[in-house]
C-alpha cells in the first residue's frame, strides 16, 4: 500500500547511509514500496558488506538516488545537505561484525563514531537557524542492544539499562549513541535512537551466524559453533524492524530511545539445528549434525542478549509480526532462491577475510 500524505504532498528528501547493506537495503525497499513522497539518497562507501544487488531492483526508480562515499567525507556529506536539502537522516552505515573488531578495532572508531559525528554536524549545519531546528527534519541513529552489555540467565534490557559495551564493534555504537544523545542534550537536535535486537532476514552478508550456517550447509562445509554453543541471542525479522524504524521516523518522541526486539531468544545451537533440519527436509538427507563444530570461544563472548520492547508497544503501537518459526523459513528459503547472490558475495573481500578467521579449512 503506498501512502501519500508525509508532509503533506512535499516530496521529503531522506538520507539513508549503508543503505547498501542488510538492513539498510530492506529498509530503503520497505519504504518505497510503502511510499511515495520520500525521495532516498542512499550514501554508502561499498565497503565488503554493501552491495548493489540488494537494491537492483530500485536502479531506475526516479525518487531513488545511491551515492558511493564514506559517512567520514565531510566535503561528500555537507554537499549532500545541501544538493538535496535532506530533511531526515537514518544512519546505518557501519562497521557491524564483531569478530573483524575484534581483530581491526580502528575501522569501527572510524565508521562508527567519527562518521556518525560528521553526519551529525552535516544535519545541525544544514537543519539548525536563528530559532533553533526547523520543522520536519529528523536524525535516527540504528544502534544495537550490544551496548547495554551482556545479560544472565534472567532479565531484560530496558532503555534505562546502563550502558556497559565489551566488544570493540559495541563500544563504538555506545560512543556513537552518547554523541546522538548529547546533541539533543546540547542543541536540542531533533533525534531518536534505537537500539535493536540480532536481525535475520534477505540479504544478511554470511558472516553473521544464521547465513553463514545456511551458506557452510549447502556447501556441506562445517559449522563453526563458537564455545558451547549455549550463549543467547534475540532475533528480530528485518521486515519487522524495518517497520519498527518507519514508526520511529514519523511518530518517535523527540530524543526518546526505543529497544526493538524479536522475543525469539535462542541458544546457538538451537539455531544451527534449526537450519539443519530446514535443509534436510526440504533441499537434501545430507546434513549430518556432525558438521557442527565447536571451536575456539570469542574473545570476551556476550552470554545473553533479550530486549524489554515495551515501550515502542506503548508509545508507538509496534510489535513484531514474525514468529521464528515463520521468519527462518522465508529467511531460508530466501537463500536456496537466491544462490547466486549467496556465491557473488562470498567470491569477494569476504573470502580473504573468511580465511584469516577459519584459516583451518572450516571456510566458503
Ligand atoms: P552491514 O554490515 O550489512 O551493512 C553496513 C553498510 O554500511 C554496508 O553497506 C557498508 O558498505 C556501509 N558502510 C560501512 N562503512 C561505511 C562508511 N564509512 N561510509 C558509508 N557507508 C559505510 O550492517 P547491517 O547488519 O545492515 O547493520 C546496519 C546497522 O544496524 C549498523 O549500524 C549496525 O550496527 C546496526 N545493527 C545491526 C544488527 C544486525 O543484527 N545486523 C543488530 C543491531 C544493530
Ligand atoms: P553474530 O551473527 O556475529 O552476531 P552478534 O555477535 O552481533 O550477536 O553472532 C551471533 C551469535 O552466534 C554469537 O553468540 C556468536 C555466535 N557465532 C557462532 O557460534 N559461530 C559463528 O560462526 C558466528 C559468526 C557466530
Amino acid at each position: 500500500m503506498l501512502i501519500d500524505n508525509v508532509n503533506n504532498n512535499k516530496t521529503s528528501f531522506l538520507l539513508v547511509t549503508g543503505g547498501a547493506g542488510f538492513i539498510g537495503s530492506n529498509f530503503i525497499t520497505y519504504m518505497l514500496s510503502r511510499y511515495n513522497k520520500y525521495h532516498i539518497v542512499n550514501l554508502d562507501k561499498l565497503t565488503y558488506a554493501g552491495n548493489l544487488e540488494n537494491l537492483k531492483e530500485l536502479e531506475n526508480k526516479s525518487n531513488y538516488t545511491f551515492v558511493k562515499g564514506d559517512i567520514c567525507d565531510k566535503e561528500l556529506v555537507n554537499l549532500l545537505f545541501n544538493k538535496y536539502e535532506i530533511d531526515y537522516v537514518v544512519n546505518f552505515a557501519a562497521e557491524s561484525h564483531v569478530d573483524r573488531s575484534i581483530l581491526n578495532p580502528e575501522i569501527f572508531a572510524d565508521t562508527n563514531i567519527i562518521g556518525t559525528l560528521n553526519l551529525l554536524n552535516a544535519a545541525k549545519k544544514s537543519w539548525e537557524g536563528k530559532e533553533g531546528f526547523r520543522e520536519s527534519c529528523k536524525f535516527i541513529q540504528i544502534s544495537t542492544d550490544e551496548v547495554y552489555g551482556s545479560l544472565g540467565d534472567t532479565g531484560f534490557f530496558t532503555e534505562l539499562t546502563s550502558l556497559d559495551p565489551h566488544s570493540p564493534y559495541s563500544a563504538s555504537k555506545a560512543s556513537a549513541d552518547l554523541l546522538v544523545k548529547s546533541y539533543y542534550d546540547t542543541y536540542r537536535m531533533p533525534i531518536n535512537i534505537t537500539r535493536c535486537s540480532n536481525n535475520y532476514g534477505p540479504y544478511q552478508f554470511p558472516e553473521k551466524l544464521i547465513p553463514l550456517m545456511v551458506n557452510n550447509a549447502l556447501n556441506k562445509k562445517k559449522l563453526p559453533v563458537y564455545g558451547n554453543g549455549s550463549n543467547i541471542r534475540d532475533w528480530l525479522y528485518v521486515e519487522d524492524h524495518c517497520s519498527a524504524i518507519d514508526l520511529v521516523l514519523h511518530n518517535g518522541r523527540i530524543g526518546e530511545v526505543y529497544n526493538i526486539g524479536g522475543n525469539n531468544e535462542r541458544q546457538n545451537i538451537q539455531i544451527v539445528k534449526t537450519v539443519i533440519n530446514f535443509i534436510n527436509s526440504n533441499v537434501d538427507n545430507s546434513i549430518d549434525e556432525e558438521l557442527v563444530t565447536y571451536v575456539e570461544d570469542r574473545k570476551g563472548h556476550d552470554k545473553r542478549y533479550g530486549i524489554d520492547a515495551s515501550k515502542i508497544k506503548k508509545d508507538l503501537g509496534w510489535e513484531p509480526k514474525t514468529t521464528f518459526e515463520e521468519g527462518i523459513k522465508k529467511t531460508i528459503n530466501w537463500y536456496l532462491e537466491n544462490k547466486e547472490w549467496l556465491c557473488n558475495i562470498t567470491s569477494g573481500g569476504y573470502k580473504d577475510y573468511y580465511e584469516k578467521m577459519y584459516g583451518n579449512g572450516l571456510g566458503v
